[in-house]
Order: structure tokens, then sequence, then C-alpha cells
């Protein structure tokens, strides 16, 4: 196993009714920004809860935070924060929200010249502060409400990039699987096959003698094909969707990537989809880990043999036979649960290829993935498969 180091601080209330306990986990004297979407809170009965569980504190609302958070939109919530001396942020939403709203938090105490830094890291910029944050989330995928991880859009440029700090980590997130009654399916599938994916960036590697950390990873896949479908069937479904709802926390908490190999890049690609088509962050994953699960077989092979074995009880045949059944076994589930997995059924062509690549020659960036052996060729060769 590789040394780590494992730290994470966030609070987690989890259950019916723990929007109510809002009251004690926000300080009485905060000035607070309730941060939120497109409105989907407003039609749940969520944000009512969250108003009701706040009475008589000092609240103002900056709602609009788009899919894919947008950091033109986020700078307006930046300069309001300033001006209202906000320091508490509260953010009511899914992954994009709290994303956004870690954003926010950064870039309003930010003391270099332009916050995009951040998330470039120009000059090594990295963010020493940030407004403490408290998150109420509303959609189970992305595992942002435990992690100080945030994915931020430049819309002027396209550019798509993340940035983690140990200051965004949320002081608590309050984790209601009741959330999940209001969501509409696409949402649900894009959450399962999300936080399904970040166990394989950190499982599907090879192996470091972790088995905890393995067996951890393997719970999770096998709670989300469980799981999954059954909230899918009826959304209605408490157990299910608070077994799914915190399978997709425990996905990207840090847990189960302490000592261990991790690999990134199926999200590195699919940001890059998703940055110049617009497609959804959980159906672009869907697009790029089958391509990723072939051309990179040989560097995978034993903890796929594993995966197959464990996850997809696959036994039988050949290496090569047993690798092609677990790929389709990967594939299958996606279809499954609701996301497609070629290019061509998100409308988009062969001219999709160069324009990924460029990007990644653009910043630099030679190889990727868990050896750091993944090149452009094999980005292009990822993307040629996937075509159709
Ligand atoms: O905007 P509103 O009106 O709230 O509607 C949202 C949005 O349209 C809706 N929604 C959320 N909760 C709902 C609901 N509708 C009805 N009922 C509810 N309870 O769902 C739509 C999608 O929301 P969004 O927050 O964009 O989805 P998700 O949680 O999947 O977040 C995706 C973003 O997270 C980033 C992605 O790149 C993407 O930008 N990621 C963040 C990560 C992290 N912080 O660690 C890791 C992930 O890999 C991912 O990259
Ligand atoms: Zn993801």
């Amino acid at each position: 196993m590789n040394n780590f180091e494992f730290y994470n601080s966030v609070r987690i209330c989890f259950g019916k009714g723990e929007i109510a306990k809002l009251s004690t986990l926000v300080p009485r004297d905060a000035r607070i920004m309730l941060t939120y979407g497109g409105g989907s809170i407003k039609k749940n009965g969520v944000y009512d809860q969250v108003i009701s569980a706040l009475s008589g504190f000092n609240i103002i609302g900056f709602g609009g935070i788009e899919a894919n958070p947008h950091y033109e939109t986020l700078m307006k919530a930046v300069a309001l924060v300033k001006a209202n001396k906000i320091d508490f942020l509260l953010a009511v939403g899914g992954g994009s929200v709290l994303d956004g709203t870690k954003f926010i938090a950064a870039a309003a105490l930010w003391e270099g010249a332009d916050p995009w830094d951040i998330m470039t890291r120009r000059n090594h910029a990295t963010v020493k502060k940030a407004i403490p944050i408290g998150t109420v989330l509303t959609l189970p995928a992305t595992g942002s409400e435990m992690n100080g991880t945030g994915v931020i859009t430049k819309w002027e440029t396209k550019d798509k990039l993340a940035f983690a700090s140990e200051h965004t980590l949320p002081r608590f997130s309050i984790l209601d699987p009741e959330v999940v009654f209001s969501l509409p399916q696409i949402q649900i599938s894009n959450g399962i096959v999300d936080a399904f994916i970040h166990v394989m960036e950190q499982y599907l590697t090879y192996p470091a003698n972790a088995p905890v950390q393995d067996r951890f990873a393997e719970s999770i896949l096998i709670t989300l094909i469980e799981e999954g479908p059954k909230v899918l069937a009826d959304r209605s479904d408490y157990n299910a969707a608070a077994n799914f709802m915190w399978a997709a926390t425990m996905a990207l908490n840090g847990l189960i990537g302490a000592g261990v190999p991790q690999d990134w890049a199926t999200h590195m690609i699919g940001h890059e989809l998703t940055a110049f088509h617009g497609i959804d962050h959980g159906q672009t994953l869907c697009i790029v880990l089958p391509g990723i699960m072939r051309v990179k077989r040989e560097n995978k092979q034993e903890k796929m043999l594993q995966y197959g074995e464990r996850v997809w009880k696959i036994t039988e045949g050949t290496v090569d036979e047993r690798i092609e059944a677990i790929i389709e076994k990967t594939v299958h589930f996606f279809e499954s649960v609701g996301i497609k997995t070629k290019l061509s059924d998100y409308g988009v062509g062969s001219e999709i290829i160069p324009k990924v690549v460029n990007r990644f020659i653009n910043r630099g960036i030679k190889a990727i993935g868990e050896r750091g052996d993944l090149t452009t060729d094999d980005i292009a060769r990822i993307l040629e498969l996937q075509l159709k």
C-alpha cells in the first residue's frame, strides 16, 4: 500500500427530516448566502424546509447556478458576497451548486489578481482560505458533499477544470434521501453512473496490496448495481434512495482512494466532451470508460479480472474472453440504467477527436492515467472506438 494522509472533516447529517437541524449547524450570528440552481428546490419543498429551519437568521439568496457551473455566474455571487460581508455560504442543490459554492468561497477571499488562477493553478496558485460552507445535497452523484473539490467551467473559453482544497471541505452536509423523490429519471441515471465511475477511477488501476480499499470499492459498485435499478423503478423507495445516496458519497470522499493508485483519465477526457458539446457529466463518463478499458486492457488486466470475478462473477474463459465479457457487462449496466455509451448517440462525430486531443496538447499535458502513460494518441484511439 502507498503512504497516505487521510483527512475528512465533514459532518454528515443523514436521513429523513435532517434539514430541520440547520438551525443548530449554521452559526446564529452569521451573514448567510443561500446558493441554489435553476429552481428545483422551490418546486420540491427543499427551499421551504431550509427557510423554515433558518427562520430568524440573516440570509440573502443567490439562485441561477447552472449545471456545470459557470465562472462568469459565480463571479457575480462573489461580488454580492463582498458587498454584503457574507461570512457563511449554504449551498442547496446538486454537485453543480455545491462545486460553484466552493469556488465562490475561495474566490471571495482570494488575494491574487485573477480568481481563475485557482482553476489553472497558474504560478502554482493554491487556495489558502475560504468562507465556511454548509450544504444540503439534492442529488446523489458527485460526492461533492464530502470532498473539497469543485469543477468549474469558464464559458468564454469553454475550459472545464477542477480544483481541490481542504479549505473548501463543507463544515457539514445534510443528506436527506427524500430529495431523490423529485429527481428526473436522467439525473438518477447520471448519478448512478457518476458514482460508479468515481469508484472505477480509484479501483481499476493496478494492485497495490490494499484489500480494505479494494473491498470497500467493490461493495460500493455492487450496491450501485443492486440499488440503482430499484431507485429508477420506484424513486419513492426510501431505502433504495438512502443506499444510493450513501454509496455516492462514499465513492468520492477520499476513503477508497487512500493509499492506492488513481486514474481519472475518464473524467479528464469526459470534461472536454461536456465543455465542447454540453453532454451531461455522467453520460460523458460512460462514453469514455469502455474505450479506456479496451485501450488500457493490459495495464489494467489484474484489477480488471478481479473486478470481473468479484463484481460480475466472471470466472470462465481465457483472459481475453473474460476481459471482453467484463467490458460488455459494464456497458450493459450503463445502458440498462439509461445511459448510452457511443458518441453518435449524442450526435457527435469524429470532428471531436482532434479538438479534445489539442486541448491536452495546448495545456502541455503529454500523458495521463494511473501510470502516466495514457498519451494523446491513446485519447484519439479511445474516442475513435466510441464513435459508434
Ligand atoms: O438547477 P436545479 O433547478 O436545481 O436543477 C438541477 C439540475 O438541472 C436538477 N436537480 C438537482 N436536484 C434535484 C434536481 N431536480 C429535481 N429534484 C432534485 N432533488 O438536476 C440537474 C443537474 O444538477 P447538477 O448539480 O448539475 O448535477 P450533478 O450533481 O450530477 O453535478 C454535476 C457537476 O458536478 C461535477 C460535474 O463535472 C458537473 O459539473 N463534478 C463534481 C465532482 C466533485 N465535486 O467532486 C466530481 C464529479 O466527478 C463531477 O466532475
Ligand atoms: Zn464524476
